[in-house]
């Protein structure tokens, strides 16, 4: 039986929080043991066969916000204080619904059955090809044409503190075998920790890799590009890829290549390098593997903007990280407040089991059977630095 990632995980708000689900209209309110208030949601809107779309939104006492969409679980805004203590949202999104219909760049979503690339839109499983949808040239991304980013959870507050979204993946949903059945719990922290778990299981042999598509850009959302954002990665090695973004195979070290990010640099630096993955990725579009001591929560990777004050450190259960700085953002997509985003005004930290895993038996498994519990943990810790 596959086992991954089962240790429960416990960080911050153990004392005093007064964490807020707050909705606009709304329709109902409770308490939590602290104090904060737990409302109804707000309509954001209606998708095109009529249903309600609603937005939840998680405050913490120190005034930090997350909004979140029961359309496909995105992180629609997320405001964080700079040095200063003015909030500012440093997610790319929409204020309209509508803009989350149009095609992807899958701002702020939740990602699933499979996150990034599957080769050829087909895999074996216990010697059954199942074929999926070609949505990126000949392969398979982001679980096919509609994946978790379009589909409607249901929303559940929890605790005066977080926002439980759930989903059911009927059996051969988008050519993945088996029932799942999906769990996803955001919960905003006194400590300024947004934690994401996601937990599944299913009825039959399946594969699974879920991630959270958030679009950071820590000087606020449509304020540039990110290329003076500075980097810290915890990975010694990553995974080439193939023209199609596949990875080959090999597990190359970072040593003495623009990907490696172990001592802090910042994004541009050598994004315009002659490095043949930088050029097939379009600046970095790469899966880092985690250097990791253990299972449970480990630093993955740590983000500094020098004009806010802005920190960022992503924690994970995962074995790596998809690090894109957006380069398939070309300006025509206008965002929150009009905003408009431009190649790499963002970049996204996705945290993940390997691309195409199931096509690579070398890889870790991706592979989850019944009878076990698929959890996994992130978490993005907001701080400012001098
Ligand atoms: C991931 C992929 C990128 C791109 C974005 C969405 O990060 O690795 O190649 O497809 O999603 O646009």
């Amino acid at each position: 039986m596959t086992k991954r990632n089962l240790i429960p995980l416990i960080i911050g708000c153990t004392i005093g929080c007064t964490i807020t689900i707050m909705t606009t209209n709304c329709t109902s309110s409770t308490t939590n043991k602290d104090g904060g208030a737990v409302s109804g949601s707000r309509e954001f809107g209606k998708t095109p066969s009529g249903e309600t779309v609603e937005l939840y939104t998680l405050k913490n006492a120190k005034g930090v916000e997350a909004d979140i969409s029961t359309y496909g679980g995105v992180l629609v805004s997320l405001k964080v204080p700079d040095r200063a203590g003015a909030l500012g949202d440093i997610v790319l999104g929409f204020d309209d619904f509508k803009g989350y219909l149009l095609p992807p760049p899958y701002f702020g979503a939740l990602i699933g059955r499979y996150g990034n690339r599957i080769a050829h839109a087909k895999f074996k499983l216990d010697g059954t090809e199942y074929k999926l949808a070609k949505n990126n040239g000949d392969n398979s991304l982001h679980g096919g044409t509609r994946g978790f980013d379009k589909v409607i959870w249901k929303a559940k507050p929890v605790n005066g503190q977080s926002l439980e979204l759930t989903y059911l993946s009927k059996d051969g949903e988008e050519g993945y075998p088996g029932n799942l059945s999906v769990t996803v719990v955001y919960t905003l922290t006194d400590n300024n920790e947004l934690k994401i778990d996601y937990t599944a299981t299913t009825d039959k042999d399946t594969v699974l890799n879920l991630t959270n598509h958030s679009y950071f850009n820590l000087a606020g959302q449509g304020e540039g590009d990110i290329l003076a954002h500075q980097l810290t990665l915890n990975a010694d090695r990553y995974t080439p890829v193939d023209k199609g973004l596949i990875p080959t195979g090999e597990l190359r070290k970072v040593e003495g290549t623009p990907f490696d990010f172990r001592q802090p640099h910042t994004i541009g630096e050598r994004i315009g390098s002659s490095d043949g993955q930088i050029t097939l990725g379009g600046g970095y579009d790469h899966n880092f593997i985690l250097n990791r001591s253990g299972e449970g929560l480990s630093l993955a990777a740590k983000v500094t903007e020098a004009k806010s004050g802005r920190v960022m450190e992503v924690l994970t259960t995962e074995p790596a990280i998809q690090f894109y700085t957006g380069n398939f953002l070309d300006g025509t997509i206008h965002g929150k407040g009009g905003k408009v985003y431009g190649r790499r005004s963002a970049l996204c930290l996705e945290t993940q089991h390997y691309p195409d895993s199931p096509n690579h038996p070398s890889f870790p498994s991706t592979e989850l059977k019944p009878g076990a519990t698929y959890h996994t943990t992130t978490v993005y810790r907001f701080s400012t630095g001098s």
